[in-house]
């Protein structure tokens, strides 16, 4: 890649010098590799090609004013791929050898990493997916664990500006005792179709409702939900989405900042007595929500009429994005910086 330029970068993938690998075989993972090559070999009967054997994550490193690279609660992300993994009888990654092949990825990638100034940042994606060959419906012997990187913009066009959501209640991504609260990839193909029919409507994203009832708020195809009103950050408990960290984070500097927080279901009816809504993840960030609809039953849930994002999400992106980029002291011990 050529000169890059910084402050046009979208969400999308761009070669970079090397990704790490490590296999397991034997019941043993391999030490780390390091290659340039963007490909993987695999066997035909691959678990991860025909019964979805795959989990992957997603994290983000960011350049200080001071040059130095942070980044953001990765040990989190250890964690939970371990959590997927165990969802779909995986081996579970060691903790600390997540955490070597992130620092090792960054570091033979640093001049991907994009400068303060540009607001961007590098995206991490670890993936660990079934290798072996199976027919039947069995979990593969063998497994492959890749981590690759892509500096990355605002996951939506937007950036940090409000957009619309649409509730289609014909589409599930997950179902309450099924894969959801993994990231798995299958979760993302089953939210492909309601996405783009939402794109094409003109919507950011799909909000999707509690598959059994569909009386309560789950989450966005890509980020969880959020909600505010009187002095309190409300949140959907549900076992169908996804434990997001950067939910986590906001759930901890919204009680720092004296705000209550709330981790339950929310009922759809609930939505017009909320004064502001968002999204939040590590792509999305805090993605501010306008309006909200309820496509099959032609109602709309307004949050902004100016579609201005409300002060409680412009001062948790604010504060956040302080803490991600060392401009405001990490006091919670988020950001692992880099030599
Ligand atoms: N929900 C889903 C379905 C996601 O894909 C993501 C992204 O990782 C999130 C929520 C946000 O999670 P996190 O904040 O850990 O990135
Ligand atoms: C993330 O926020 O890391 C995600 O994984 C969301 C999407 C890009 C899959």
């Amino acid at each position: 890649m050529g000169n890059i330029n910084w402050t046009e970068l979208s969400f999308g993938y761009v070669k970079t010098d090397y990704n790490v690998r490590s296999y397991y075989y034997e019941g043993k993972w391999s030490d780390l590799e390091i290659t340039d090559s963007e490909q993987v070999p695999m066997h035909i009967a691959a678990t991860c090609l025909h019964y979805g054997q795959e989990v992957f994550e997603g994290l983000k490193a960011f350049r200080g004013k001071d040059k130095k690279i942070r980044i953001f609660r990765m040990r989190e992300n250890a964690l939970r791929i371990r959590s997927s993994a165990r969802g779909i009888s995986m081996p579970e990654l060691p903790v600390d050898m997540f955490e070597k092949a992130i620092i090792t990825v960054i570091n033979k990638n640093r001049r991907f990493v994009p400068p303060y100034e540009s607001k961007a940042s590098l995206y991490i994606r670890p993936l660990l997916v079934g290798m072996s060959a199976q027919v039947g419906i069995k979990a593969a012997n063998e497994y492959l664990f890749v981590v690759f990187v892509i500096p990355v913009g605002p996951y939506f066009r937007e950036g940090f500006k409000t957009t619309s959501v649409g509730i289609f209640r014909e589409y599930d991504r997950a179902a309450p005792y099924g894969t959801g609260s993994y990231k798995v990839g299958g979760n993302y193909a089953a939210s492909l179709v309601a996405g783009e029919i939402a794109h094409k409507k003109g919507y950011s994203a799909v909000l999707y409702l509690d598959a059994k009832e569909k009386k309560y708020i789950d989450e966005c195809g890509p980020a969880n939900f959020f909600g505010i009103k009187n002095n309190t950050y409300i949140t959907p408990k549900s076992s169908s989405i996804l434990p997001s960290i950067t939910n986590k984070s906001l759930m901890q500097l919204v009680s720092s900042m004296g705000m209550k927080v709330e981790r339950r279901q929310i009922p759809i009816e609930e939505l017009i007595t909320l004064d502001e809504a968002g999204m939040c993840g590590t792509a999305a960030v805090i993605s501010p929500i306008y309006r909200i609809d309820d496509v099959d039953k032609n109602k709309s849930y307004i949050f902004s009429e100016n579609r201005e994002p409300g002060p409680v999400s412009i001062k948790l992106y604010n504060k956040l994005r302080a803490i991600q980029y060392g401009d405001e002291e990490d006091e919670f011990g988020w950001i692992t910086v880099m030599e």
